[in-house]
């Protein structure tokens, strides 16, 4: 393999993991960003992205002479052979992603790309934003390619290295050769194709997803009327190799920075071509119902009425290991017994408790018995596996209640019963307290 001069554009979760992993493969990397503060961090090898082994490999990275970061775009471009754009494409109006960071970004380097460089762009982009960029960039000798990432916040650095699949498309095929050719050392299988297809993988794989778990979620629910429990369930469904045991665990509904957004922008591709796609409709009705009941229990639990309650809840991060709280269910849960006139204590461990996003009479407390004392009912909301250790006998006398709601099932309903506590899971039947 030979190593390449690759510029990576942006340095968010994506773009950071994506040039420190690249110079863990051999590659000569320039990471570069607007932001001159972050910049200067990341040179000192200073990464404040909550991920796993990031950190190390930027600085192992910087030490080797491999890695570096700049400040602005235009600039850093000038002998690059490859440019990954891995810049935020959010949520704009109606659902669909908002393109302008990847236009801007792109009108920026057109003039000054070396003859024969390739445009890539890693963030999920819309089917047909490659065709579009290449217009936009409007250079002959400038190929686009799409190599969507497949990471996940939380084990991005290992995802990486450790991929299902590699994709990269483009209408160029030299082009996408040679960006598969970058991560050859990997091993992965790679689908090679044409830009189109590239991106509508990315969109496919997080609304399958997003899907199986709304479909889960359901199937936990008539669990609940039926008598089943939706442990074993999904054990027997998981055996079947054609389902896989992962992605089958219920919970207060999906979150965080690309399901809800992803299945939104292809909704939105959609009707733009008269698709009628009522199966993608349902799994995003579903999700919102699915945090809807996870409020009914915790009003069940506190008799009937959430008005005056005191409720503590554990974890409100969109899923344990991460400190992101973007489309976080269980912040959209929190939000919901707010509004119905619960006060609310919380304890996160991925939070410091100046996060913007936390809503108006909730109280971030730095541990968990703080969050559960003189509470109504104990809500876990997010499975950091801290909780499954607490001393539930301590929690118990915390409490006033004696119920704790398990939206993730994750706790052990023994211990908790043995603790004097009653367990309410999902898709389970409920455990009552030993008295
Ligand atoms: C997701 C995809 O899993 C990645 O493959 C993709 O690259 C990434 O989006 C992206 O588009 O960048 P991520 O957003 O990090 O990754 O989160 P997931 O681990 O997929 O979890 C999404 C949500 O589903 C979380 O709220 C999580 O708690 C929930 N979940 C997940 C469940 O409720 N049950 C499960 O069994 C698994």
């Amino acid at each position: 393999m030979f190593a390449r001069r690759i510029v990576v554009i942006g340095t968010g979760y994506v773009g950071l993991t994506t040039g420190a992993c690249l110079a863990s493969l051999g590659h000569r990397v320039v990471c570069s960003d607007v932001n001159a503060e972050k910049v200067a961090e990341l040179s000192r090898g200073e990464v404040r992205i909550h991920e796993p082994g990031l950190a190390e490999l930027v600085r192992e990275g910087i030490a080797a002479g491999r890695l570096e970061f700049v400040v602005g775009s235009a600039g850093a471009v000038a002998d690059a052979e490859v440019v990954f754009l891995c810049v935020p494409t959010p949520m704009g109006s109606g659902g669909a992603a908002d393109l302008a960071v990847v236009e801007s970004v792109a009108g920026e380097v057109r003039d000054v790309l070396p003859t024969r460089c390739v445009v890539v762009t890693k963030s999920t982009v819309p089917v047909g934003t490659s065709k579009r960029l290449a217009e936009h960039l409007d250079r002959e000798d400038v190929a686009v390619v799409s190599n969507p990432e497949f990471l996940r916040e939380g084990s991005a650095v290992h995802d990486f290295l450790n991929p299902d699949r590699i994709v990269v498309g483009s209408d160029t095929q030299d082009a996408a050769e040679r960006v598969a050719a970058l991560y050859a050392r990997l091993g992965a299988p790679t689908v090679l194709t044409d830009a189109a297809s590239a991106e509508m993988v990315k969109y496919a794989a997080n609304c399958f997803l997003a899907t199986k778990l709304s479909y889960v979620n359901a199937i936990a629910e008539l669990c609940e009327q039926l008598g089943a429990d939706i442990t074993d369930v999904t054990e027997g469904m998981g055996y079947d190799r054609r389902i896989g045991q992962s992605f089958l665990q219920p919970g207060p509904g999906w979150g965080g920075s690309c399901l809800p957004k992803d299945t939104a922008a292809l909704l939105q591709v959609a009707e733009a071509v008269d698709f009628e796609f009522p199966l993608l409709q349902a799994t995003i009705s579903s999700n919102a119902h699915q945090r809807q009941r996870m409020v009914g229990k915790v009003r069940e639990a506190c008799g009937g009425s959430l008005a005056g309650e005191r409720i503590g809840l554990l974890g409100l991060t969109f899923k344990a290991g991460t400190d992101d709280l973007r489309d976080s269910p269980a912040l959209e849960v929190a939000r919901l017994l707010a509004d119905n006139g619960a006060e609310l204590i919380a304890h996160d461990p991925g939070l410091r408790g100046d996060e913007p996003e936390l809503p108006a009479g909730l109280t971030l407390v730095d541990d968990p018995y703080q969050a559960a004392k003189g509470a109504a009912a104990l809500v876990l909301l997010t499975e950091w596996q801290a909780f499954r250790t607490l001393d539930w006998t301590l929690v118990a006398e915390a409490l006033t209640g004696r119920i704790v709601v398990d939206t993730r099932n994750h706790l052990d309903p023994d211990v908790l019963r043995r603790a004097g506590l009653s367990w309410r899971g999902v898709g389970r039947t409920p455990v009552t307290a030993l008295t």
